[in-house]
C-alpha cells in the first residue's frame, strides 16, 4: 500500500506557493477498499455547508450513498458509461443540484452553480485533509438523475462526485485510465494565459 501510494504522488509545479492541501488533490480513479461512514459523509457535508453563497441562498442541494445501498446504485445508474467504467470501487457517490431560481421563483439565481462550485471546493478540501479522493463527474445523465430523485423542476443535477480513500490499486482500471492514474505530473495553463491585470487577451 505505502508503495502504491508513493507511486501516485503526484508533482503539482506551482507559479508560487500555495498551501499543500490545495497542492497535493488531484481527481483519483482508484481506490482504497477502506469505506467510508456516515460520519465521514456528515462532515464533507458540513465543510460544504459553510460555503459562501450569493445572498446566502445556498442553493446546493446533495443526493448520497455509501457502496453497498440502494441510493448508491441508483446514483451508479444515472452516470454515464465511461463513468460507470471505473466508478464501481468507489465507496461513495453523491450528486451535486441546484435550485435554480430566488426563494419564491420569481427570478432566476444566476449564481447557483457558482455556489455549488464553491461547496464543492470546502468538500474536497476537506476530503483532501482526511486522505480521501474525490473525483467530480460532469458525466451523467442529468435529466435522469433530477427524475430519479424526485427534484421539482426548478432544480437542476448538475454533478456526481465519487468519493474514496486513495491509495487503490490503479491496475483496476482500464489501460487507457491506468495511464493517466499514473501520470506523475499534473498540468495547468499559466497564470498569463487566464488572469489579466488589464484587459482581456485571447488564447
Ligand atoms: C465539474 C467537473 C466535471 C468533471 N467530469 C468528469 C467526468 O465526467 N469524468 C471524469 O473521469 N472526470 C471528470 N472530471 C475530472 C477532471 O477531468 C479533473 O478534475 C481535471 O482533469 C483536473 O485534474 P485534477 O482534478 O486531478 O487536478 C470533472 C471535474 C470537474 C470539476
Amino acid at each position: 500500500m505505502a508503495e502504491t501510494l508513493e507511486k501516485i504522488k503526484k508533482v503539482t509545479p506551482t507559479e508560487f506557493d500555495i498551501h499543500p492541501l490545495l497542492a497535493s488533490r488531484w481527481s483519483s480513479r482508484a481506490f482504497d477498499s477502506k469505506a467510508l461512514t456516515e460520519e465521514d459523509i456528515h462532515v464533507l457535508l458540513e465543510a460544504g455547508r459553510w460555503a459562501p453563497s450569493s445572498n446566502n441562498l445556498q442553493p446546493w442541494r446533495i443526493v448520497w450513498g455509501l457502496k453497498g445501498t440502494e441510493t448508491y446504485d441508483r446514483i451508479f445508474d444515472c452516470l454515464v458509461e465511461f463513468n460507470q467504467g471505473w466508478v464501481d470501487g468507489a465507496p461513495a457517490l453523491w450528486l451535486g443540484a441546484i435550485k435554480t431560481d430566488m426563494k419564491k421563483g420569481e427570478k432566476e439565481n444566476f449564481h447557483a452553480l457558482h455556489d455549488l462550485g464553491l461547496f464543492m471546493g470546502n468538500v474536497v478540501t476537506q476530503a483532501q485533509s482526511m486522505g480521501i479522493a474525490a473525483h467530480q463527474m460532469a458525466g451523467l445523465d442529468f435529466e435522469k438523475a433530477k427524475k430519479e430523485f424526485g427534484f421539482p423542476e426548478n432544480y437542476h443535477v448538475a454533478t456526481a462526485t465519487a468519493f474514496g480513500y486513495y491509495g487503490g490499486d490503479p491496475e483496476t482500471l482500464s489501460e487507457d485510465l491506468q495511464e493517466e492514474e499514473l501520470k506523475t505530473t499534473r498540468e495547468r495553463k499559466s497564470q498569463t494565459e487566464f488572469a489579466f491585470n488589464g484587459n482581456f487577451k485571447k488564447d
